[in-house]
């Protein structure tokens, strides 16, 4: 049995989509909800599911205690959701090929740094873009830059607003992030 940790700064729609699609599979089990913002509704989520939870400082990302913490729980793949802090190299380094990111976009268009939740989705309308998507992506040193593993598109109206589009993205996270997650591990 694989243990996902999921590291997630705000809302968490992503990771309660997949915590209710792990508690019943046999291949792995989210096994720590951990984010840099005590107040962040991800973490009432996780009570839900009886799944530990951690709040961590900036400083405790990037001096080495989040590994730790990490370790401790016996992690095997970390899971980003919605989770808006750059890794440092360190981490990403102490779990190679084992941190899995969503992107609310078709990358490599509107990724990079500032481009996240809904600073996205108003570049696709401001950009008049025909459609948008969702990336899940491989982590690597540079950001939103890691190797793509899954894209999926969806239509943009004219008439659609940022908020419209934002909906349109997180349905499609919804539906396909949990699978891809469970095939690549
Ligand atoms: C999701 O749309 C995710 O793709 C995005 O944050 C949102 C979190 O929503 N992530 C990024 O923008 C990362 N660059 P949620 O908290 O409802 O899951």
């Amino acid at each position: 049995m694989k243990k996902l940790a999921i590291l997630a700064s705000g809302n968490g729609t992503n990771a309660e989509k997949i915590m209710e699609y792990f508690q019943k599979s046999s291949k792995a089990k989210v096994a720590l909800v951990a984010s840099n913002k005590k107040s962040a509704y991800v973490l009432e989520r996780s009570k839900k599911f009886n799944i530990p939870t951690r709040v961590f400082s900036k400083e405790e990302l990037q001096n080495g205690r989040l590994i730790e913490i990490l370790r401790q729980h016996k992690t095997d793949f970390i899971i980003l959701a919605g989770f808006l802090l750059q890794l440092p190299q360190a981490l990403i380094k102490a779990f190679p090929g084992k941190i899995i990111n969503i992107h609310p976009a078709l990358l490599p268009k509107y990724g990079g740094k500032g481009m996240y939740g809904q600073h996205v989705h108003q570049a696709v309308k401001e950009s008049g873009d025909s459609e948008t998507g969702i990336t899940i992506h491989l982590v690597n040193e540079n950001y939103d830059e890691g190797k793509i593993i899954f894209q999926a598109a969806v239509s943009i109206d004219q008439g659609d607003s940022p908020e419209e589009i934002a909906e349109k993205v997180h349905a499609l996270e919804h539906k396909y992030y949990p699978n891809v997650i469970e095939s690549l591990i």
